[in-house]
């Protein structure tokens, strides 16, 4: 085979976070920050890993990776065991080594592949609600799909993408448990989703993209912990908590209506980018860092809100359409001033 490349956006949820726990709906969408998998033939009979932002270099035996036998592969630990002799630190570098093992054994297997390099790069960073292990996953699927010959268009066609989506979604399971599925969705797919807990996502078809700010507190936030603690809350004041839920999946309804009717970026959509922060904020999963994210940038007349799990991460400015580069600039440099990580990109672009 000759070298290719293969790239995937990642994801932030734009409305309904913490509400979609509880059956309520979300609504997220790519965002043009993306993983790109560069493959490169080898002449050995070996397969190398290599994802420098992540400090993982790992060449593996093909003999050793087509021995694995993914049946029994439904456990990260599982996979751990069976790949004698390859060192595996904890952190983000393990789950990629170990979806790594687990989609070659599925889909390569003993398949005469002969050797290759896969390099992956990531302008997305990890562990702030991005997706950025979403990403990783459908770049991953794409390019050992690419390998066994099957995908037709290098993932152009609506066949290839559901197989894209079908694998990434096994190395979310084994890199995470049992997520949700929205992430590798965003990734594969591209544009707005629509979200609800036990259905099929549904994608919005919006006219356009929409200009953002995505500013990153640099705040290590555990969702684990954030959805933990609204639970409390709810079981203390069940009636005022579910009303707050049922409020914020109002919010995602609305903007379902406004991305599928009209042009998406306009003020109301800025009134519920608002609501839904207050809201989020009111359910404690805020942060001094996000309430002063919203305040800078609601100085200069845009609107913020918490993306993902709150407590830290990234936050989310709409950026309306005829602001100027240099208004657009002016903000990000203040945000990045306060010592926040401060990107502009698009989201609702291509999966
Ligand atoms: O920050 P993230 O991308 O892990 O998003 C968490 C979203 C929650 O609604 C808070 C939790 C969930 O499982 O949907």
């Amino acid at each position: 085979t000759a070298p290719f490349v293969v790239s995937a956006p990642g994801k932030v949820i734009l409305f309904g976070e913490h509400a979609v726990v509880y059956g309520k709906t979300a609504i997220a969408g790519s965002v043009d920050m993306r993983a790109y998998a560069l493959v490169t033939p080898r002449k050995d009979n070996k397969t190398r890993l290599f994802l420098p932002d992540i400090n993982v270099d790992e060449r593996f035996d093909n003999a050793q990776l087509a021995r694995l036998s993914p049946s029994s592969l439904s456990h990260p630990s599982e996979i751990e065991t069976q790949l004698t002799g390859i060192a595996i630190a904890e952190g983000p570098g393990r789950s990629a080594i170990l979806t790594f093992a687990y989609m070659y054994s599925s889909l390569l297997g003993a398949g005469n592949t002969g050797g290759f390099t896969i390099c992956v790069r990531s302008l997305l960073p990890v562990g702030s609600g991005l997706g950025s292990s979403a990403a990783f996953n459908v770049v991953l699927s794409t390019a050992l799909l690419q390998l066994t010959g099957q995908l037709k268009k290098l993932g152009g066609s609506a066949e290839d993408r559901k197989l894209i989506n079908h694998w990434a979604y096994r190395g979310e399971q084994v890199a995470h448990g049992t997520p949700s599925g929205i992430d590798n969705a965003v990734a594969t797919y591209g544009g707005f989703l629509a979200y609800t807990r036990g259905s099929e996502s549904v994608s919005l078809h919006s006219t356009r993209a929409l200009r953002v700010l995505i500013t990153n507190t640099h705040i290590a936030k555990s969702t684990k912990v954030q959805v933990a603690n609204v639970r409390a809350l709810r079981e203390r004041h069940p009636q005022v908590v579910d009303s707050i839920l049922d409020s914020i999946h109002s919010i995602s309804t609305a903007a379902g209506s406004l991305f599928q009717s009209q042009e998406p970026h306009c003020s109301e959509l800025q009134d519920i980018v608002r609501l839904n922060h207050g809201l989020l904020a009111t359910l404690g999963v805020s942060h001094p860092s996000l309430e002063r994210i919203r305040e800078i940038t609601a100085a200069r007349g845009m609107a913020s809100k918490l993306t993902g799990s709150g407590g830290g991460g990234c936050a989310l400015t709409l950026v309306p359409r005829d602001a100027s580069s240099a208004a657009v600039k002016r903000v990000a440099q203040e945000l990045e001033e306060e010592g926040f990580g401060c990107y502009q990109t698009v989201v609702g672009g291509a999966g």
